[in-house]
């Protein structure tokens, strides 16, 4: 019995007459009777769970009498009088194949957590759907407008909402590899192709991007004689697109971008990206590498440093944030030097 008390789920033993002969603690907290109360009595009365219809589960399950050949009742969802959810399985032990039951051992556990689950994958695909219809609805909007009321419009009134159609399209597009991103970091299932990386020259070549889109011309500063780190190297330029897009959209410009060697005694090298914005205040720090957090009005769908973080990690590295001098933003990448494959411990003390 001391092992049975120790168990989180409840477990309720009744012999062949359907008397209670042991009843752990788990079972008797989640049924409200104390052990000594229930051993004794008749399962049935042990446990008053009915379904939502308010039929007995002794009654409908008949663990007793029923089907001769059943060894096991499969999980169903019963509630208490107090309407709590309880998930019950079953074991109908028999000493010969379609002899009679000569144990019952059931199995109590809280569906709290189950709802829970549920209801958070439930939170998510209406996230999604939420991303994906608000891009789509100007789609629809400007191509019915267009095929209804072609001629009203001038030529350039036309043009126009292409190109609002065009860049809803690549939104939609963009968000699209953003959750199947996002899905892959979930699952475990983001596939890194590793190649010797010369990093500086990375950043570079993702700043000189952005700059040609921009106007303003970005500049890294590389240290000298940084080692090659193994890294997959479009994953990588995802993630320092994500950080310098990030300083301008919400960190009011992009102050400084460098890649160094760490300043402890750790291998490979680290990204930093500072800007002039508002910094990241303390206490969101770790939430904004959560799926989906966005906040203030230019957040966008919130799975950037979701992804940023995820690739990092899969490559054994870190990502941390802090404040710059100037009182923006510092975002701090570190990039072990190491095969991806072997993954950190210590991720933590910038
Ligand atoms: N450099 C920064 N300065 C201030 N706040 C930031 C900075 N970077 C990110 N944030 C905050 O963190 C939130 C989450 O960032 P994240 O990159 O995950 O999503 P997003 O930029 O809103 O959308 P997207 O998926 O398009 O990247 C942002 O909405 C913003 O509020
Ligand atoms: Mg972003």
């Amino acid at each position: 019995m001391a092992l049975l008390d120790k168990l989180p789920d409840g477990v309720i033993v009744a012999g062949p007459d359907a008397i209670v002969a042991q009843l752990n603690q788990s079972a008797a907290c989640m049924l409200d009777t104390a052990p000594d109360a229930a051993v004794g009595r008749h399962v049935r009365d042990v446990l008053p769970l009915d379904d939502l219809q308010g039929h007995h589960w002794f009654d409908s399950l008949r663990p007793y009498d029923g089907f001769a050949a059943r060894t096991r009742l499969c999980e169903q969802s019963w509630y208490t009088p107090a309407g709590v959810e309880l998930l019950i399985t079953a074991q109908l032990v028999r000493d010969s194949p379609r002899g009679p039951v000569n144990e019952l051992v059931l199995c109590v556990r809280s569906a709290h957590a189950r709802a829970r689950r549920d209801r958070d994958r439930s939170d998510l695909v209406a996230t999604v759907a939420h991303e994906l219809r608000s891009p789509l609805t100007g789609v629809k909007g400007f191509t019915s407008t267009l095929l209804t009321k072609w001629d009203r419009f001038s030529d350039e009134q036309r043009q126009l909402m292409l190109e609002t159609v065009d860049s809803d399209a690549d939104r939609l597009s963009r968000l699209i590899t953003e959750l199947l991103d996002a899905a892959r970091i979930d699952s475990g299932r983001l596939t890194l192709r590793a190649a010797p990386v010369d990093f500086g020259a990375l950043v570079q070549r993702v700043l000189d991007n952005i700059s040609a889109g921009s106007g303003h011309a970005l500049q890294a500063r590389v240290a000298d004689d940084l080692p090659k780190v193994w890294a997959d190297s479009d994953r990588m330029a995802q993630v320092v697109t994500n950080l310098v897009e990030n300083a301008l959209r919400h960190g009011h410009g992009v102050d400084h971008v460098e890649v160094r060697r760490p300043y402890d005694d750790r291998d490979g090298l680290v990204l930093e990206v500072r800007d002039r914005g508002p910094g990241v205040p303390a206490d969101v720090r770790s939430r904004v590498f959560t799926r989906f957090w966005k906040s203030g009005e230019r957040g966008g769908s919130g799975l950037g440093l979701f992804i940023v973080k995820g690739i990092v990690d899969s490559h054994g590295g870190a990502v941390a944030i802090g404040d710059a001098d100037t009182g923006g933003a510092r975002f701090m990448v570190w990039v072990p030097e190491n095969e991806p494959a072997v993954l950190r411990e210590d991720s933590s003390g910038w």
